[in-house]
C-alpha cells in the first residue's frame, strides 16, 4: 500500500523505563516528530492541577511532548485534557491498552476494550471539551478481537484525531508477535490517519510496517532503548540514503540522560533499566552490568559507558 505524505515518526510513551529524563535523551538525538508522556493517572475526586502540575510540553524541545491520561471517568478526563491543553499540550492522548492488573481492576487502561460504550463517552468528552487535537492508544482486545472493530470505529465516532494501535490483545503482553493484520485492518475501516505500533525494530520493519499495512504513521518503544538511533536510521532508509551513526551525538544524549537522572534520589534502579536496553544485544556484557554490586550511582554510571565502549560498533552498524 502507498501512503499519502511522509510518515509521521513518534515515539511511544514508556511508563518508567521512557521516563522524562530518556525522552530528554532521546530528543537529544532527534529523528522522531512527537513524544509522549507516560500515562498519567486520573483516580475517582482528583486534584487535578496537582496530577497535572509535572507536565510540562516545552521538556523535549524542539520535538513536541503531548500528554497521555489514564482513567475510568469521563468528566474527570475531558476536565484533565482541557487543562493539559491549557498548559501548552499540541496533543491529549486516552490509554487504552495498559495491561497492569492495578490498573485495569479499576476499568482504565485495556479494561475499557471491553466496555465500549464508557470508552465513547470518555473519548466523546474529552474531544468536546479539550481544543486540541485528542488521540486513543488501543490494543486489539482484552482476550481476542471481540470488540475491535467497535472499538475502532467509535474512536473516530466520537471526534478522535488519530488512533493508534498497539497490535496486540492484553493477553499477548509484549512478547507474542504484533499482528499487523489488524493495522491493515483499521487502515481500511477509518478515515482518520492510523498510527501502527507493535515489533518495529529495525528501518527494514518500520519499512515492511509501511507497506503491509498502509498505515499513516508509526510509533515506536522498545527499540529506541535499545538503538537510540532507530528514528534517524528509519528517516534515512524513507528518503533512500544511507545512515553513518555519530557515536559522539550518542554520548552526549547519554550525559544529558545522566545529568537528569542524578537529581533522582534513586538512580541505580533507572539506570540499570536503560542499561540492560542498551545491551540487550550483548547478554555477557548485560549480566556483569546488571548483577554488579554498586555502592553509588557515578559508579553504576562508569560501568555502563565502559561496557557501552566494547560494543559500540553494532549500534553504529547502518539499519
Ligand atoms: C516499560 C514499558 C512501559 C510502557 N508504558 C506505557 C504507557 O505509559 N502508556 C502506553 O500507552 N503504553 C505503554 N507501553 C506500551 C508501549 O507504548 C508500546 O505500545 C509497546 O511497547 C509496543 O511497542 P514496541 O514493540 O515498539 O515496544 C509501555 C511499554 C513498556 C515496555
Amino acid at each position: 500500500m502507498i501512503q499519502q505524505t511522509k510518515p509521521r515518526l513518534f515515539l511511544a510513551p514508556m511508563e518508567g523505563l521512557g521516563a522524562i529524563e530518556f525522552r530528554k535523551m532521546l530528543a537529544a538525538i532527534g529523528g522522531f516528530d512527537e513524544c509522549c508522556t507516560e500515562f498519567i493517572r486520573i483516580p475517582t475526586n482528583p486534584h487535578l492541577p496537582s496530577l497535572l502540575r509535572e507536565y510540562n510540553p516545552q521538556a523535549t524541545a524542539p520535538i513536541p511532548q503531548a500528554a497521555q491520561l489514564m482513567g475510568v471517568n469521563p468528566k474527570d478526563l475531558a476536565e484533565a485534557a482541557a487543562l493539559l491543553a491549557e498548559k501548552g499540550a499540541h496533543r491529549v492522548e486516552l490509554n487504552c491498552g495498559c495491561p497492569s492488573n492495578t490498573v485495569t481492576g479499576k476499568g482504565a487502561g485495556s479494561s475499557l476494550l471491553d466496555t465500549p460504550d464508557t470508552l465513547y463517552e470518555i473519548l466523546y468528552q474529552m474531544v468536546q471539551k479539550c481544543p486540541v487535537p485528542v488521540t486513543a492508544k488501543i490494543r486489539i482486545g482484552v482476550e481476542n478481537d471481540r470488540n475491535f472493530h467497535k472499538n475502532i470505529r467509535l474512536v473516530e465516532d466520537a471526534g478522535c484525531s488519530m488512533l493508534t494501535l498497539h497490535a496486540r490483545t492484553r493477553a499477548d503482553g509484549y512478547s507474542h508477535p504484533a499482528r499487523w493484520e489488524y493495522i491493515l485492518e483499521a487502515k481500511k475501516q477509518l478515515k482518520i490517519p492510523v498510527c501502527g505500533n507493535g515489533d518495529i525494530t529495525s528501518a527494514e520493519a518500520a519499512l515492511d510496517m509501511l507497506e503491509k499495512t498502509g498505515c499513516d504513521h508509526l510509533m515506536i518503544g522498545r527499540q529506541a532503548a535499545k538503538d537510540p538511533f532507530i528514528f534517524l536510521k528509519i528517516q534515512s532508509a524513507l528518503e533512500k540514503k544511507s545512515f553513518y551513526p555519530d557515536p559522539s551525538l550518542f554520548y552526549q544524549a547519554l550525559d544529558l540522560f545522566f545529568e537528569h537522572i542524578f537529581r533522582r534520589p534513586s538512580p541505580i534502579g533507572p539506570i540499570k533499566q536503560l542499561g540492560s536496553f542498551l545491551l540487550a544485544n550483548h547478554p555477557v556484557l548485560k549480566k556483569r552490568f546488571l548483577t554488579h554490586p554498586y555502592s553509588t550511582s557515578i559508579e553504576a554510571k562508569q560501568h555502563l559507558y565502559l561496557s557501552l565502549g566494547s560494543y559500540f560498533e553494532p549500534l553504529t552498524a547502518s539499519a
